[in-house]
C-alpha cells in the first residue's frame, strides 16, 4: 500500500452499544472488542505501519461503575499475559501511556513485563493508552519542566517531555461508533492529525474496513497550512 500513515491512531468505541444491543452485559463488549485489538495489532504490523496508538482507557473512564472499571483493568491483565507469544512472532514492540502509576499494582507489574519482553522487538510499536488523557500529558510535562527549572521552551523541546518522546504525530485517527469527538486523545499530537469515522462497532471493526481507512488516508492531501 502507498503513503502509508506512519503513526495511526485508534478511538476504540462502542464496545458497551455492541453488548446492550445483543442484550447482554457491557462487559461482553469489553471481552469482544479485545478480540478485535488483537486482529486490528497484526493487521497493522502486517501492512508496516510503524506506530498503533490505541485508546483504551481515558482518565475520564473512572467515572464508570466500579465493576466495569475492574473487569477492563483484569482484560488487560489477561491480554499481556496470553499475547506474549502473537507480540513476538510479529516483532511487535509493547509500549503504554498515560498515568499508568495510578493503576493498580498487578497491572502495572504486567505491563512492565510486557514492555521488557518485547523491548528488542523492531517492528511495529504497539502503544496502549491506558489512564491516559492528553490534556494530562500536557499538564505531566509543563511539571517536569517547571521542575527542571525551563523558564522558556520551544515545540521541539517540548515533546521530549511526553509520555513517549519518540512518538512521531499522529498522522490517522480512527474512531469507532459513530462518535464524532477527540475524547481527550493524543491532543498535542493531533493538531495536524487526518479524521477517519465510521459508524461500526468495535467489536464489529475488521481488518478490512482497517484497510479502507488506510486507502482513504493514501488520497488525501495534506497541506499543513502551506498550499499545493
Ligand atoms: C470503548 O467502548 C471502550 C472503553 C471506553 C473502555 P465503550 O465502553 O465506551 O462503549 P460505548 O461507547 O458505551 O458503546
Ligand atoms: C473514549 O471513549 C475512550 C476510549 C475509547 C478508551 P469514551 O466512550 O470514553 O468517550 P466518550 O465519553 O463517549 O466521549
Ligand atoms: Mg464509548
Amino acid at each position: 500500500m502507498e503513503n502509508l500513515p506512519l503513526h495511526v491512531g485508534i478511538i476504540m468505541d462502542g464496545n458497551g452499544r455492541w453488548a446492550v444491543r445483543r442484550g447482554l452485559p457491557r462487559i461482553e463488549g469489553h471481552r469482544k472488542g479485545a478480540e478485535t485489538t488483537e486482529k486490528i495489532v497484526i493487521a497493522a504490523s502486517n501492512l508496516g505501519i510503524k506506530y498503533l496508538s490505541l485508546y483504551a482507557f481515558s482518565t475520564e473512564n473512572w467515572k464508570r461503575p466500579k465493576e466495569e472499571v475492574n473487569f477492563l483493568f483484569s482484560l488487560m491483565y489477561e491480554y499481556v499475559r496470553s499475547k506474549l507469544d502473537l507480540f513476538l512472532e510479529n516483532n511487535v514492540k509493547f509500549r503504554t501511556m498515560g498515568r499508568v502509576w495510578e493503576l493498580p499494582d498487578y497491572l502495572q507489574e504486567g505491563f512492565a513485563w510486557m514492555e521488557e519482553q518485547t523491548a528488542h522487538c523492531t517492528g511495529m510499536t504497539a502503544i496502549f493508552a491506558v489512564n491516559y488523557g492528553g490534556r494530562q500529558e500536557i499538564i505531566d510535562a509543563v511539571n517536569s519542566i517547571l521542575r527542571e527549572g525551563l523558564d522558556s521552551i520551544d515545540q521541539e523541546t517540548f515533546r521530549h517531555y511526553l509520555y513517549i518522546p519518540e512518538l512521531p504525530d499522529l498522522d490517522l485517527l480512527i474512531r469507532t461508533s459513530g462518535e464524532l469527538r477527540i475524547s481527550n486523545f493524543l491532543l498535542w499530537q493531533s493538531a495536524y492529525t487526518e479524521l477517519w469515522f465510521t459508524e461500526t462497532l468495535w467489536p464489529d471493526f475488521t481488518e478490512e474496513e482497517f484497510r479502507r481507512a488506510l486507502e482513504d488516508f493514501s488520497k488525501r492531501e495534506r497541506r499543513f497550512g502551506g498550499i499545493k
